[in-house]
């Protein structure tokens, strides 16, 4: 072995919490490395973690293909287009995908050359004393001390036990990115995140797809409305929904998967060519410390830290999947830049009550802050105000008038609590909420601010202005 090669900051885990926290690091001056164990399709290194490689990026490519060939059977007629004979090319469609993900990997290892930023490919291991040592892919092993640590190792997909992944069969969000023709049947455990995007992707291009939920209740994180609003349009497009649905048995025989669950019926049996496992992820802390270096890990294996993910230990600090707090690469993002921040002697800190969710369905699910719901156990006294689509003008003209934007704001101070929406394009309109609750703005400041007509955004503004029962559009 080499020298200890040392560092000012030593971040592990090149993925969005990871690298943006090596980039803003050495953007402050700080001589630093990032650690990376991945491989892509190619076998070769790919930076920017399971979000660029194996999640956010690609399943947007694929969601935006399939939308598109979607589009034709169901919206193109609307709009006097008609066509013969749509096909889909499967395997023109997982390329473009790939060609996506290894412009946006490659510009990770760019921006890293940029920023002076030492890589290294392979896995790293956190000793005693912040010392790193990374056993590299070519077998070598390089030893790294570091003033200060961030683990930014990420999260991997949840396994059941009756459902182990064999890649092929039962898959999880990887496999179910690279299918290379389209299932004739899907089976999908978890109606979450995971399980309602990729669900979608196929269910648009023809597959028959069955989604199993263990939970009662339909997205249960998410404000009821929006989940019951969410719920009936995606019962429109075909996806078979079923809730309190306990899958016991998932069994491969003779190239299908026959699955057991049950439900309020009783034992029910299904038989899937497919089957897409998406119940969650774990913190991926597995081989990440060596014994003595004091870091602590919780009851799910994530790495404990504090409100400035500070591990307690001197000069090691962890973000992202692996530490609490929502799965989001954005949030992971905010972590990462804000740990740099810390490490430089500036202010850093990540607002989590400001953090957005997004589901990028037909139509998006989005939301920031609390739901009714929440508010209601929380006994906070509050105010709603809600506006459709189908009465805006410019979704109608794009032939996208489901969902709605609701406000909540409190009913005293007027304060912003949540916004709630479902529809096109919300991924974007969510940031208005996200604004006027980072700057503690009112709805009524979100009701006097002038809006583009037409525009989806004009949902935001009558939505804010019915809290004050002013909606023009409104009957
Ligand atoms: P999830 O936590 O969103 O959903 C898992 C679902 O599986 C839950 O509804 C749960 O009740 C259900 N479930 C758990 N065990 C089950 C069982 N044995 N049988 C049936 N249902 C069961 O997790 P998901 O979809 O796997 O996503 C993982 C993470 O990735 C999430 O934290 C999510 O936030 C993140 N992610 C975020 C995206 C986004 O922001 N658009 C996109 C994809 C993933």
């Amino acid at each position: 072995m080499s020298d200890t090669q040392q560092f000012d900051v030593i971040v592990i885990g090149a993925g969005p919490a990871g690298y943006h926290a090596a980039i803003r690091a050495a953007q402050l001056g700080m001589k630093t490395a990032c650690i990376d164990a991945a491989l892509g399709k190619d076998g070769k290194p790919a930076l920017g973690g399971t979000c660029l490689r194996v999640g956010c990026i690609p399943s947007k490519a694929l969601l935006d293909s399939s939308r598109q060939f979607w589009n034709m059977g169901h919206i193109f007629g609307d709009h006097g287009i008609s066509f013969d004979n749509a096909k889909i090319d499967v395997s023109a469609m997982v390329g473009r995908k790939d060609k996506i993900v290894k412009q946006f990997t490659g510009g990770i290892a760019q921006l890293f050359k940029a920023n002076k930023i030492t890589a290294f490919y392979g896995f790293g291991t956190l000793h005693a004393g912040n010392v790193v040592k990374v056993k590299q892919h070519d077998g070598s092993e390089v030893e790294l001390k570091g003033t200060n640590v961030i683990l930014a190792a990420g999260s991997d997909s949840i396994e059941l036990p009756f459902a182990k992944f064999d890649g092929q069969h039962i898959v999880d969000n990887v496999g179910a990115l690279d299918f290379t023709e389209v299932p004739k049947r899907l089976g999908v455990i978890g109606a979450g995140v995971i399980g309602l995007e990729l669900g979608s992707v196929w269910n648009r291009l023809g597959a028959k797809v069955t989604i199993l939920e263990a939970m009662p209740d339909f997205l249960a994180a998410a404000d009821g409305e929006a989940a019951k609003v969410a719920a009936r349009e995606f019962k429109k497009q075909g996806l078979d929904i079923q809730l309190g649905a306990k899958v016991s048995k998932a069994e491969v025989k003779n190239g299908e998967v026959h699955l057991t669950y049950t439900d309020a019926k009783g034992e029910q049996n299904i038989v899937v060519d497919k089957l897409l496992v998406a119940v969650g992820r774990k913190a991926a802390s597995k081989g990440l410390l060596a014994d003595g270096t004091g870091v602590q890990l919780d009851e799910r294996g994530r790495i404990v830290v504090d409100e400035h993910c500070h591990t307690g230990v001197d000069g090691v600090w962890a973000v992202g999947d692996c530490v609490r707090g929502p799965m989001l690469a954005h949030k992971g993002f905010e972590e990462g830049i804000a740990v740099a921040e810390l490490i430089a002697g500036l202010p850093g800190h990540v607002n989590f009550d400001t953090i957005p969710w997004v589901i990028y369905t037909e139509p998006e699910i989005a939301w920031v802050g609390k739901t009714e719901e929440q508010l209601k156990a929380e006994g906070i006294p509050y105010k709603a105000g809600s506006f459709p689509f189908a009465a805006v003008g410019r979704a109608v003209a794009m032939a996208e008038p489901a969902g709605f934007v609701k406000v909540l704001a409190h009913a005293e101070t007027d304060r912003v609590l949540g916004m709630h929406l479902v529809g096109a394009n919300v991924s974007e309109l969510v940031h208005e909420g996200v604004l006027t609750m980072e700057f503690s703005g009112s709805a009524d400041d979100l009701a006097r601010i002038c809006h583009a007509h037409p525009s989806l955004s004009e949902a935001v503004h009558d939505a804010a202005m019915a809290v004050h029962k002013r909606a023009i559009h409104k009957a």
